[in-house]
């Protein structure tokens, strides 16, 4: 599925404000560092393009790469971004800097009016694979008035959107208990989702993989799949028994530092192809 993501290195990258229930101990910076480049070789060694965007001093969760926008394509405008609009006051910051990344390497932006409301892009915002079709997370960091502003510009596109309501606090972003295994399969935690949001990924998807909670705490429901291999923090015998039944391979790459601040692999990058 991903041929090239965009990521950030994690030159000041820090555990400081608490914005979600993962976030309580000091992180290492250079096994940080160290962790982010075993990723980025991780995923060349996959066959998927890198590239980077410069990191900002002070800008401390930069380097959650998955959040600033929603990336898209479209035979109408082309390749676009919808750009995110933060709950966090520091990480608002960091949008700017990735609008202006995505305008000079040529995508029309997007923008909403989100006053008052949240949007923080790939964490909550997830591509089915063929892309016809978007995956709305919401109640922790989006908000339903931000999916509901997202999914009418989605629609003058020819995109459908469904909001998904999240339950679980630890499960605060989409991406970390929804990751799409296939066009026909996807991994869950169901007990982040309400009734009505699991209904709707039933009747979305041919096969809906279930892991636990202690699985998705453990961030295996945030892996990105790369070229049959499903790049994960850890692995369990649960999801190596989904991932054999998808024909993927887990391949576990240590994220410890970055799970001290509530992401691991797949909130590090964003799919830009
Ligand atoms: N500390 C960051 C925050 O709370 C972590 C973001 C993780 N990103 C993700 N896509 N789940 O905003």
């Amino acid at each position: 599925m991903a041929k090239r993501v965009l990521m950030c290195p994690p030159t000041f990258f820090d555990v400081r404000e608490v914005k979600n229930p993962y976030m309580r101990q000091a992180i290492d910076p250079v096994l940080a560092q160290h962790q982010w480049e075993n990723l980025k070789h991780t995923l060349e060694d996959s066959g998927v393009a890198v590239e980077t965007i410069a990191p900002i001093k002070d800008l401390e969760d930069m380097v959650f790469a998955a959040n600033q926008m929603f990336v898209g394509y479209s035979d109408r405008i082309g390749k676009f971004i919808v750009p995110s609009e933060m709950r966090y006051l520091i990480r608002q910051r960091e949008v700017p800097f990735y609008v202006d990344w995505f305008r000079n390497h040529g995508y029309s932006i997007v923008a909403l009016d989100l006053k008052g409301e949240c949007l923080e892009g790939h964490g909550d915002l997830i591509w089915h694979p063929d892309r016809s079709r978007i995956w709305a997370g919401y109640g922790f960091r989006s908000t339903l008035g931000g999916v509901t502003k997202f999914s009418a510009a989605m629609k003058e596109l020819g995109f459908p959107v469904t909001p998904l309501h999240l339950v679980d606090d630890h499960c605060y972003h989409l991406d970390t208990c929804f990751s799409p295994l296939s066009n026909d399969a996807v991994l869950i935690y169901a007990g982040a989702f309400a009734p009505e949001a699991l209904e709707a990924i039933r009747a979305g998807w041919k096969r809906v993989h279930e892991i636990t909670r202690d699985e998705a705490v453990g961030f295996m429901g945030n892996g990105i799949v790369a070229n049959g291999r499903y790049i994960t923090p850890r692995s369990t015998p649960n999801l190596e028994r989904i991932l054999g039944q998808e024909g993927l391979s887990p391949i576990k790459v240590d994220t410890s530092e970055f799970e001290k601040s509530g992401g691991s692999a797949f909130c590090m990058k964003s799919f830009i192809e």
